[in-house]
């Protein structure tokens, strides 16, 4: 059984993470290149959607991306430092407005395509533990409560 848990983010924490190692081993490069297509089908049809573009090319350039950067991160090849050549994810992804609800939609996406999917549970609870915990650093909109008590302590 694989437990699919969500945390709640705390703004502005870094959680330490553990790179996976198992999923791509059980996939093989292609297999995973399959799955991170697949995982953009979901996206596109998730309440996240109008976060990505909305041309097709582009679009195949951000799931290309993606891809590699998936890959190099559960142990394959340096595929994104020497396409794209940094891996400075939080700068990256600060011109989006990531509040924790779009988050917590993003690992939905990634726990319907894990529920799909024939490897072993072990494989899918180090992947879902990883984005679990990496998805917290992309969270960059603080939510109201939190906005309120930052004002509050400089009342
Ligand atoms: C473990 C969590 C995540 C990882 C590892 C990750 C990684 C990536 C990578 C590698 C790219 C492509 C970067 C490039 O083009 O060089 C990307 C793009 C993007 N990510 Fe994430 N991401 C994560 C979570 C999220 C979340 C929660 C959101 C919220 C909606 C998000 C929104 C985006 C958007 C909008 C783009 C497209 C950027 C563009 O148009 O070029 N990501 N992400």
């Amino acid at each position: 059984m694989v437990n699919y848990k969500v945390t709640t983010t705390v703004f502005g924490e870094r959680p330490d993470f553990k790179e996976p190692r198992k999923i791509l081993q059980e996939l093989g490069r292609d297999g995973f290149g399959v799955m991170m297509d697949r995982f953009y089908d979901i996206v596109v049809e998730s309440d996240i959607a109008n976060f990505f573009p909305q041309d097709k090319e582009m679009l195949e350039k951000v799931k290309k991306h993606n891809t590699k950067f998936f890959v190099e991160a559960c142990g394959g090849e340096k595929e994104y430092t020497q396409e794209v050549g940094h891996k400075d994810m939080v700068e990256m992804h600060k011109p989006f407005s990531i509040p924790e609800k779009a988050r917590v939609e993003w690992l939905g996406c990634m726990k319907e395509l894990l529920e799909e999917m024939d490897i072993s549970d072990e494989a899918k609870q180090e992947f879902w533990d990883y984005c679990e915990l990496f998805s917290k650093h992309m969270v960059n909109k603080p939510t109201n409560l939190e906005a309120h008590m930052s004002l509050a302590d400089h009342r």
